[in-house]
């Protein structure tokens, strides 16, 4: 590999110039057609519907249903809501803990907590890093109102397992399947386990509609449900039909995930390309072992992440301090795992010791739109440069 740093002075930690001028992050940040947005705007301005329930919304909801393969698609302002109004319908009443993992996605506990129900965190695979079967049964009981199985951001969870623990307990399984809108499991395309899955479309997603999100499911009376949650409880014809709040996806944000939805696969093929640089470059670097995609399904390739060895030779946040000096805001993932943030609800957990150390190792690396090949071999560079200066880079260690 080329060196990007001959000596430690040439460190940005040390005033030396930054790899990146600009900074490279870990938002997918892609940037649909502009003229394929304007195109699906017309509609809009022709029947004067700007706030949703119109022919925008209603054809990304179609097209989104075909992608996914299943009966309905109910798009929201954002995947938070749509996260929230599931779990309010599909818990079961008189229970108060939804079972989910801790290493996971900053805010989900937050989001359940505004369902008004109860984290209760389980372990997870230290392979696949995320819940599983068996760790979510460890954790069932008399209080159990919801199963909520998290897709990881590299391959999927095992939906079927889980499946098959929702149907021997009856407990109602949902998914967040924001990281796995392109993916597929044993075949089948995510979009269509539990009782439903819920994804975002904020701008670092793979569909970016600016902000926005939608629940998919086969369950026409949580498809109902949903519709009527996002429009102040009324449904079609304006009938009140129970708590609902204002969480409805706007024309303006439907028109540009259909443009996203048009450009999805080249952007795949692009994501992929720095995938594979990635694979390829770091070959090489045995410190650093990089999550492999599962080639046998299919994948957007979106995010790439990296877990450092015992030979890595600084500590991982040593290791983001340098990166973020370089600008390459790269992130932790997931640190501090959820159980041990501080927040102002109740949550429940035994002993979560195997995510603790996993929280440790990993850390997510500059992917999406704006990094280009050249970009993931200046990145790689860096990171054998870390390996190269290790010992001298030991004294920035907090502490030292
Ligand atoms: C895994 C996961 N779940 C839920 C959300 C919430 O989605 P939104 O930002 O659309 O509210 C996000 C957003 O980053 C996420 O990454």
């Amino acid at each position: 590999m080329t060196s990007m740093k001959n000596s430690i002075q040439e460190f940005a930690i040390q005033g030396g110039p930054p790899v990146f001028e600009q900074i490279k992050s870990i938002s997918n940040l892609v940037q649909p057609d502009f003229e394929k947005f304007l195109g699906y705007s017309t509609p809009m301005f022709r029947d004067e519907v700007f706030s949703g329930a119109g022919a925008v919304q209603a054809l990304l909801e179609k097209r989104l249903a075909e992608f996914h393969q299943v009966a309905h698609c109910v798009s929201l302002c954002g995947g938070f809501w749509g996260l929230v109004l599931t779990m309010k319908h599909l818990a079961l009443p008189g229970r108060n803990e939804v079972i989910m993992p801790s290493l996971t996605y900053r805010r989900l506990a937050d989001i359940v907590a505004w369902a008004g129900l109860t984290p209760r965190f389980c372990e997870v695979d230290p392979q696949a890093l995320c819940i599983t079967e068996a760790t979510a049964q460890a954790c069932v009981s008399d209080r159990t109102a919801l199963i909520l199985g998290v897709h990881p951001i590299v391959n999927c969870c095992d939906a079927f397992g889980l499946e098959a623990l929702s149907a021997r307990t009856g407990i109602p399984l949902m998914f967040d399947a924001v990281e796995s809108a392109y993916e597929t499991l044993r075949g089948r395309k995510v979009g269509s386990f539990g009782r439903a899955e819920c994804f975002s479309m904020q701008s670092s997603k793979l569909f970016n509609a600016f902000e926005g999100g939608y629940v998919t499911t086969n369950d026409t009376v949580l498809a109902d449900s949903l519709r009527s949650q996002r429009n102040h409880g009324l449904n079609g014809r304006g009938e009140f039909m129970g708590h609902g709040m204002n969480a409805n996806q706007s024309e303006v944000h439907a028109a540009m995930a259909l443009a996203a939805l048009d450009g999805v696969h080249a952007q795949v093929e692009q994501n992929r390309a720095r995938y594979q640089r990635y694979q390829h470059n770091l070959q090489g670097l045995s410190a650093l072992e990089l999550v492999p995609f599962d080639e046998r399904e299919r994948h957007g390739y979106k995010n790439i992440v990296v877990k450092l060895t015992p030979e890595w030779p600084i500590s991982r946040e040593l290791t983001l301090r340098l990166l973020h000096k370089e600008n390459m805001l790269c992130r932790a993932y997931y640190s501090p795992p959820l159980h041990q943030k501080a927040t102002g609800y109740d949550m429940v957990w035994d002993d979560l010791s195997l995510t603790e150390a996993l929280a440790e190792r990993y850390l997510m690396l500059p992917c999406g739109y704006f990094v280009s090949i050249q970009d993931v071999d200046h990145i790689c560079n860096f990171l054998a440069d870390i390996v190269r200066h290790g010992q001298a880079l030991k004294t920035y260690e907090v502490g030292q």
